[in-house]
């Protein structure tokens, strides 16, 4: 066995070759399992693509960098649970390409921000963070309600997204720019949104501004989802009885 090695050792370019064969192994053993993902996330109920006007609101969120003052994954340690809430779920993220996990806290976690503020609160921080958290460092974005959503080619990025697995339907797509407007909007008719979606779907005029649809209105249509598809009481309660099986 030693003298099979020696060849290895007395010449470098077997060695770099045996090195090279190696790597390769250890690289297929790490990287053919992530192709059957899809096996792995286990499906969760409750978690959906999101609506038109909340992909918009990602995309600001995403073009503003949001992501470097603030993460979107609650890590299953006790200080994390009692501050942020339950643990963040793979599949709650699922349909998030990029992904916003991120690692650096300037500010709080934001994966279950939805619903904790009312929409008024979070115009306000948005336009001016100081004046509702006096020691707030985050700056303002009051620039955004003045700014019209880019909702009118959402629908080609819903395509795109389908092709990396996002299950958005021809219908979906086709009334992309209805929907997103109608979300935004008090006085809409929002059957066909909430029949594609789900009743759950926040339906009201985010940013109080009737005039027009603005990026506030996406943004917060967005925050105000995050963390709210997945029922914890039903989720927890399923858990336990197939543990009980
Ligand atoms: C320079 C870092 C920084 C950036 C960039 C930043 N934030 Fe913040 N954010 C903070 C800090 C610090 C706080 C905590 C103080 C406060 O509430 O203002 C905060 C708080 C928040 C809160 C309230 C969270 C809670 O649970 O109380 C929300 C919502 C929020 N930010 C959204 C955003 C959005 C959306 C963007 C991008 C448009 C953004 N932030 C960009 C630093 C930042």
């Amino acid at each position: 066995m030693l003298e099979k090695h020696e060849k290895f050792e007395k010449n470098s370019v077997t060695l770099l070759i045996g090195i090279i064969i190696m790597v390769l192994i250890g690289g297929i053993i790490e990287i053919v399992p992530l192709f059957r993902m899809e096996t792995v996330i286990e499906p969760v109920k409750g978690v959906r693509p999101y609506t038109p006007l909340e992909l918009a609101g990602q995309d600001i969120y995403i073009r503003e960098g949001c992501y470097n003052c603030h993460s979107q994954q609650i890590r299953p340690l006790r200080d994390e649970v009692e501050r942020y809430g339950h643990y963040s779920l793979a599949a709650e993220s699922m349909y998030d390409h990029p992904f916003q996990w991120g690692s650096k806290r300037t500010g709080p976690d934001l994966a279950r921000v939805g619903g904790k503020y009312s929409d008024e609160w979070h115009v306000e921080h948005m336009k001016d963070p100081r004046s509702v958290v006096p020691e707030s460092i985050m700056p303002g974005y009051g620039f955004m309600a003045e700014r019209g959503a880019d909702i009118k080619s959402i629908d080609k990025h819903m395509k795109a997204l389908r092709i990396t697995g996002v299950p958005y339907t021809d219908e979906m797509i086709a009334n992309a720019y209805a929907d997103a407007v109608n979300q935004a909007r008090d006085d809409a008719d929002s059957s066909g949104l909430v029949a594609r979606y789900g009743d759950k779907v926040n339906v009201r005029d985010f940013d109080g501004n009737k005039e027009f649809i603005s990026e506030l209105d996406a943004l917060i249509s967005y925050l105000q989802v995050l963390g709210t598809m997945v029922d914890f009481n039903d989720y927890e309660l399923r858990n336990k009885t197939e543990e009980g099986k």
